[in-house]
């Protein structure tokens, strides 16, 4: 297994609940971490308690083309290479067609979709360039199955997926692993505003999802996981 210790890990939507617990689990392990998220007031919060230097932290929409390009600036002014990248970021409008704004649509994509396409268009190539690396996804299973309400929501996941296995037939024959985490529901601030009866003591702990994430991180040397699914008891979709 490939060690936590000392890998290079850019980490966007590190101001969620699963990018948040993430950051702490590879902190721990000795990672160095680079953070990103929107919310510049969160990232400060969490760099303090890693204690990260205001280096190591950059305040970035990744729908935003000068944005992802402040980000790869700033990444590599603090970091010599990139081992992992870890895409934990998202967002989530769950209505029926027919009440869905098309900026709503179009909000999601470029949050789910358009924004990791930025994401490994700027870092690919220096994982090229090493010869390794390890891009982690979380399309969850709404990029795998459908749920009613999540036009929007699934578009951008189902299209996540096939973009991350369309970019790793492109990489088959290099030591850059794609893996797909499908996460079931996860208690977090992603449902906060999200007008559905849902049972959120029933979901994954977000503790839990981020372990699994760390996990990830670690994956066999000679081997890749490229998917990995993870769902509550209670609502197994896959
Ligand atoms: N929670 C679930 O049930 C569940 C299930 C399956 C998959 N997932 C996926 O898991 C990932 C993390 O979800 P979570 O539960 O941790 O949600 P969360 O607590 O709402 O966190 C979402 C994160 O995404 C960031 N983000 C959103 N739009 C962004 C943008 N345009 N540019 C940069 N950052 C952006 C947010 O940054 P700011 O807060 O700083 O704006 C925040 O860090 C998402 O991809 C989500 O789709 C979640």
């Amino acid at each position: 297994m490939e060690q936590i210790k000392g890998k290079n890990i850019l980490l966007v939507g590190a101001t969620g609940s699963i990018g948040s617990e993430t950051a702490r689990m590879l902190a721990t392990s000795g990672a160095q971490l680079f953070l990103t998220g929107r919310n510049e007031a969160k990232l400060v919060a969490l760099a303090l308690k890693l204690n990260l230097s205001a280096d190591r932290f950059i305040a970035a929409d990744i729908s935003n083309k000068e944005d992802i390009a402040r980000l790869k600036e700033a990444f590599f002014a603090a970091m010599p290479r990139i081992d992992v990248l870890i895409i934990a970021s998202g967002i989530g409008i769950i209505k029926q067609v027919e009440q869905l704004e098309e900026d709503e649509f179009l909000q999601t994509i470029m949050a789910n979709l358009y924004g990791p396409y930025l994401l490994v268009k700027s870092f690919l190539p220096a994982m090229k360039e090493q010869k390794k690396g390890l891009i982690i996804n979380i399309p969850g299973v709404l990029g795998k199955v459908p749920m009613a309400g999540a036009a929007a929501y699934s578009a951008s996941k189902y299209g996540l997926t096939g973009m991350m296995q369309s970019i790793r037939e492109e990489l088959k024959r290099t030591e850059i692993r794609i893996t797909n985490l499908y996460l079931g529901g996860v208690d977090s601030a992603f449902w906060d505003h999200i007008d559905l009866r849902v049972q959120r003591d029933k979901m994954i702990v977000a503790e839990e999802a981020a372990k699994t994430i760390w996990f990830l991180c670690q994956q066999p040397s000679s081997a890749v996981i490229s998917e990995m699914v993870l769902q509550p008891f209670n609502h197994q979709a896959i």
